[in-house]
C-alpha cells in the first residue's frame, strides 16, 4: 500500500460524509452543545467564586469576558502589554480556549512515519478524548475514538499493528476504518444495526509528514493556509524526515507559556546565556510580519552548519565525537540559521541545518499540559553507522536547553498565579508572542485583532 507522505493530502473526507450519514451524533454539534452548557455552569461557578473571594481577576473571565481588559494588549507591539494573567490561570478562560480554539483548529498528533503500513496505529489522549491514529487497508490515515460503542471500554491502548480492533471487554470487533464488524451473541437484540455502531472519526489531514486532526467537521482544510510555509521550507524536505523516540514531560503550566517560550529568542540573553545564546544570539533573531495560520522566526547562527549534534563551534565546546550530517540541498543562507515556527495554536517546530525538532503541547487544563518533543532527521542520516551516537548527542543538547526552558515556564506559571501579577511590556524581540496574543484574542474574544490590518501597527512593530 502506498504510504502517503505528500503535502496537503486531505484524509478522511469520505469518512466525514459517512459519519454524518451513518451516525446521528455528529461530533461538531455535540462538542458545541457540550461547551455551551459547560460555559453556563462555569459562569455560575465564577459568580459564586467572585462572591466568595471579593473582587479578583477571575471575575473578568468566563462568559462575561471583558474586552476592556485587552485594550493594552491590542496596541501595536511597542505600545502593547501582555494579556491579563488570568488568561494563563483561569479555568473559565481555558474552557473558552477549548471551545473557541482547540475544538476548531488543526492539532498535530504525530508523524506519518508512526503509521507507515496498513494496520499501524498509536493512541493518544487529546482534550480528554481517547483516540487512535491508524492507517487503514486503503492507506488512508484515520483518527478514531477508542470508545467502544457497546458499553464504552477503550478498545485499544499503546501502539502497534493490527488487522482490526477487538474490544477486550465483550469482543466486539471493529475494522481499521471504525466499522463494527462483529458483535458476539447480539443476534437476539432487537433492531440492532451494526452500521449504527461505527466508531466516531475526526477529520485528519497530513502536512509535511505531520498528522493533524480537527474536531470541527466544518473547519477549513489546513494545507492551503500553510502553502506559503511549505514553499518556504521546501529545501528541508520535512515530509521525508524520520522520527526518533520522543521525550515526554508532564508540565504544570499553561499551554501559552510553552508556545510563547518557543516563539521568542529574547530569553537567549538570560536563560540560555551559556547554551543557546553562544550559537544563536537572541539579538539577531527576526520575526516575519504575518497574520495567518502561523508565526515564523529566523535565528542567524554564529557560523554555518550549527546544529544540534555539535556542528560548528558547539563541537569545540562539547568535544563532540560525532556529527549529524547537514540536510542535503539547503542553501548557504539556510545553513547559516535556524528557523522556529508555530502553526497555531500548539504545533511548534525548530529547524536547524541538520535536523528538526517538533514540540506537541497537549493542554489538559489552565495550568497543565503534556509536552512531547520529537527529534526528526532525514532518512539518509538514519543510515549512517555512527547515527546512534550523533542522535544521543543531539538529544542530550535538547534535554539540556529544554530543562532550562521548563524551569522558566514552571516559574512563570507560579508568577502569573500571583494576585500581584500584572501585564508586562514587550521587547522588540518578542514580536511573535505579540502576534500569538492577537491570534488568541481573535479566537477567544471573537474580535478582528489581526496584527497588520492597520498599517500603523506594522510600522510601530517595526520601529
Ligand atoms: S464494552 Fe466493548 S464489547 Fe462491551
Ligand atoms: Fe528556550
Amino acid at each position: 500500500m502506498q504510504a502517503r507522505h505528500n503535502h496537503c493530502d486531505p484524509l478522511g473526507e469520505t469518512g466525514v460524509e459517512e459519519l454524518a450519514q451513518s451516525d446521528p451524533q455528529v461530533w461538531a454539534e455535540f462538542f458545541r452543545e457540550t461547551s455551551q452548557k459547560e460555559l453556563d455552569n462555569l459562569t455560575r461557578e465564577r459568580q459564586h467564586m467572585a462572591r466568595q473571594r471579593g473582587t479578583t481577576d477571575l471575575s473578568h473571565a468566563g462568559a462575561s469576558l471583558a474586552k476592556e481588559d485587552f485594550v493594552a494588549a491590542r496596541l501595536p507591539l511597542l505600545q502593547a502589554s501582555t494579556h491579563p494573567s488570568y488568561c494563563y490561570t483561569s479555568r473559565e478562560f481555558y474552557e473558552l480556549e477549548v471551545e473557541r480554539i482547540f475544538l476548531r483548529e488543526w492539532l498535530c498528533v504525530g508523524r506519518v512515519d508512526q503509521v507507515e503500513k496498513p494496520g499501524d496505529y498509536f493512541t493518544l489522549r487529546l482534550l480528554g478524548e481517547s483516540l487512535v491514529v491508524v492507517r487503514d487497508r486503503e492507506g488512508e490515515i484515520r483518527v478514531l475514538s477508542t470508545v467502544c460503542r457497546h458499553r464504552g471500554m477503550e478498545i485499544v491502548e499503546g501502539a502497534g499493528a493490527r488487522r482490526s480492533f477487538e474490544c477486550p471487554y465483550h469482543g466486539w470487533t471493529y475494522s481499521l476504518r471504525g466499522e463494527l464488524m462483529g458483535a458476539p451473541e447480539m443476534e437476539k437484540t432487537e433492531n440492532f444495526d451494526k452500521r449504527q455502531c461505527q466508531l466516531p472519526s475526526l477529520r485528519a489531514e497530513s502536512w509535511e509528514g505531520f498528522i493533524f486532526v480537527n474536531f470541527d467537521l466544518q473547519a477549513q482544510p489546513l494545507g492551503p493556509a500553510l502553502a506559503g510555509l511549505s514553499q518556504q521550507l521546501k529545501n528541508y524536505k520535512l515530509s521525508e524526515m524520520r522520527s526518533i523516540e520522543p521525550l515526554v514531560y508532564d508540565c504544570n503550566w499553561n499551554w501559552k507559556i510553552m508556545v510563547e517560550n518557543m516563539m521568542e529568542c529574547y530569553h537567549h540573553l538570560g536563560l540560555h546565556r551559556d547554551t543557546v545564546e553562544p550559537l544563536m544570539p537572541g539579538r539577531l533573531t527576526t520575526t516575519e510580519d504575518l497574520d495567518g495560520a502561523y508565526a515564523i522566526m529566523h535565528l542567524p547562527t554564529i557560523e554555518q552548519d550549527v546544529g544540534l549534534s555539535g556542528q560548528g563551534s558547539y563541537v569545540k565546546r562539547m568535544e563532540a565525537l560525532s556529527l549529524l550530517p547537514v540536510i542535503e540541498g539547503l542553501s548557504p543562507e539556510e545553513r547559516g540559521k535556524a528557523i522556529v515556527f508555530t502553526v497555531y495554536p500548539t504545533h511548534m517546530v525548530i529547524l536547524t541545518p541538520d535536523s528538526m525538532i517538533y514540540y506537541q503541547a497537549f493542554p489538559e487544563g489552565a495550568d497543565r499540559m503534556t509536552l512531547r518533543i520529537t527529534l526528526c532527521v532525514p532518512p539518509s542520516t538514519m543510515e549512517r553507522p555512527d547515527v546512534a551516537q550523533s542522535l544521543k548527542q543531539a538529544r542530550d543538547f535538547i534535554v539540556m536547553f529544554n530543562n532550562q526552558d521548563m524551569w522558566a515556564c514552571e516559574s512563570v506559571q507560579r508568577g502569573l498565579s500571583s494576585r500581584l501579577a500584572r501585564p508586562g511590556r514587550y521587547c522588540h524581540l518578542e514580536k511573535a508572542i505579540w502576534q500569538i496574543s492577537r491570534y488568541v484574542m481573535r479566537r477567544v474574544l471573537e474580535t478582528e485583532d489581526t496584527a497588520y490590518d492597520d498599517p500603523s501597527a506594522k510600522e510601530a512593530s517595526d520601529s
